[in-house]
């Protein structure tokens, strides 16, 4: 792999900035969101009122912790537009969040939102090593997800050829990187290993391909992923984090000379992670749930939201801002068997640890009478898939988890093919209990 360490005279002086600079920046910028949220958004004026506090209660960064948080029933009970905090025609676009189960969570930009926005992609995508003039392949789905517009903003931005495939048709995402040259890929983790079968199956050698970085986010993924990754294109993998409710992808972001965890971009957005169960600040270093404010947006400023995504704050490395952990999992993923936790991520570290195993699972729950069972679904690479190998696979598997994770699951590996592929974000988990 090269090294594509940016030029310290390319990074944003911010980037690289004393903490304390940082900090007064954040000051400045936070006090006016408050304000502009108090002042326009009727939702946070009844919040921040019910909870006893003005936003000229802020005189220094930690008083952040006596706002009240925001939550995702706040957004769905103002839908569509009652979060906006400026008039709907100075709104430039609108994203939304799918949501499985009743309204979408809606999300607006003013045009300088969506000029930060683009700002703040460009500053990842150079983080990642993708310089301008780069061919930049975009196979995140364009449309109300903030994946594939998100990411198309910030190539241009960059000043790189823009190639905006979105999601699907997996064969000709494959003829496209070959045929154009792309040099970045933007796509989820689990969409890359679908283009990796892909690349197989045409009989291609993925490590001559000329992809050279991944940028790889919108849902967990492990190192052992990044290795399984890195290892099959002779490529950087690197994490890029975001949520649409916050801005989209581009809140943060690692650096492809350290892969250490994600910058979070701090002159915009201002982290806390909290103990998810009382709503305490946790100190710096400590594991929780990840809360965001914004501090420059207009349209859809956003206090103290709760984002779900478990990690920790880490001070900076490559730069300047603080880093978040590695995403692993978020506290709506979190299975809990027989009393103990459980992530899909702890399972695809397993599953990724023997090599006969294909990196493409889906974790079944099911009820056993009145117990409640886990099925790992995996499949075998081809070269695994004869029934006596699969049998042995699937018990050494069975046998890792336990002894690791320390839960009896059932496990059954497949022949290559019987997982469902996804084209987007994985569904890793299929929830087969009885409702109610
Ligand atoms: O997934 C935005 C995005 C698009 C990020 C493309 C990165 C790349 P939402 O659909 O609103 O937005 O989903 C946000 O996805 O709260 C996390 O749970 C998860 N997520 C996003 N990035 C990562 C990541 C986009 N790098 C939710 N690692 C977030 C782990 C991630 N989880």
């Amino acid at each position: 792999m090269k090294d594509l360490t940016p030029k310290r005279q390319d990074l944003d002086p911010i980037e690289i900035a004393s903490r304390d600079e940082i900090a007064a920046l954040q000051l400045v910028r936070l006090k006016w969101s408050l304000k502009h949220a108090y002042e326009n958004v009727p939702h946070y004026r009844k919040s921040f009122d019910a909870a006893g506090v003005h936003p000229d209660d802020l005189k220094q960064l930690s008083d952040l912790s006596k706002f009240p948080f925001t939550v995702k029933a706040d957004l769905r009970d103002n839908y569509p537009f009652g979060m906006f905090a400026v008039p709907r025609e100075k709104v430039a676009r609108i994203h939304a969040s799918s949501g499985t189960t009743g309204k979408p969570t809606v999300v607006g930009y003013t045009r300088n939102d969506i000029d930060v926005w683009a700002e703040c992609v460009a500053r990842s995508m150079r983080a990642s090593g993708t310089r301008p003039g780069d061919i930049v392949h975009i196979a995140y789905g364009y449309g109300l997800f903030t994946g594939g517009l998100g990411a198309h903003y910030g190539a241009e931005r960059l000043g790189c050829t823009v190639v905006p495939v979105s999601g699907g048709m997996t064969p000709r995402q494959v003829n496209l990187i070959e045929d154009f040259g792309a040099t970045t890929i933007m796509v989820t983790p689990s969409y890359m290993l679908a283009i990796l079968d892909e690349y197989r199956a045409q009989g291609r050698d993925p490590r001559k391909s000329p992809l050279q970085v991944g940028i790889f986010g919108a849902e967990p993924w492990t190192n052992a992923m990044r290795a399984e990754i890195e290892e099959a294109f002779d490529m950087h993998a690197v994490d890029i984090y975001g949520l649409s409710e916050v801005m989209g992808p581009g809140v943060a972001n690692e650096c492809v000379e350290t892969k250490d965890g994600l910058h979070v971009w701090e002159d915009h957005f201002f982290p806390e992670v909290i103990d998810p169960d009382t709503g305490r600040v946790l100190p710096d270093g400590e594991r929780g749930e990840l809360v965001f404010t914004s501090l420059t947006k207009e349209a859809f400023p956003i206090m103290r939201y709760r984002t779900r995504d478990l990690t920790r704050l880490l001070p900076g490395t490559a730069r300047t801002m603080r880093r978040m952990e590695k995403v692993t999992g978020r506290s709506d993923d979190m299975m809990i068997l027989r009393g103990v936790n459980v992530f899909p991520t702890q399972i695809e570290e397993q599953i990724l640890a023997l090599s006969g195993l294909a990196p493409h699972f889906q974790i079944e729950l099911r009820r056993e009478g009145r117990l409640d069972q886990m099925v790992v679904h995996v499949e075998a690479h081809p070269e695994h898939a004869a029934d006596e190998a699969r049998r042995s696979l699937a018990s050494r598997l069975g046998g890792r988890i336990k002894q690791v994770i320390g839960i009896s699951v059932v496990v059954s590996v497949t022949e290559p093919g019987q997982v469902a592929r996804s084209q987007g974000k994985a569904q890793r988990i299929v929830d087969n209990r009885p409702k109610g």
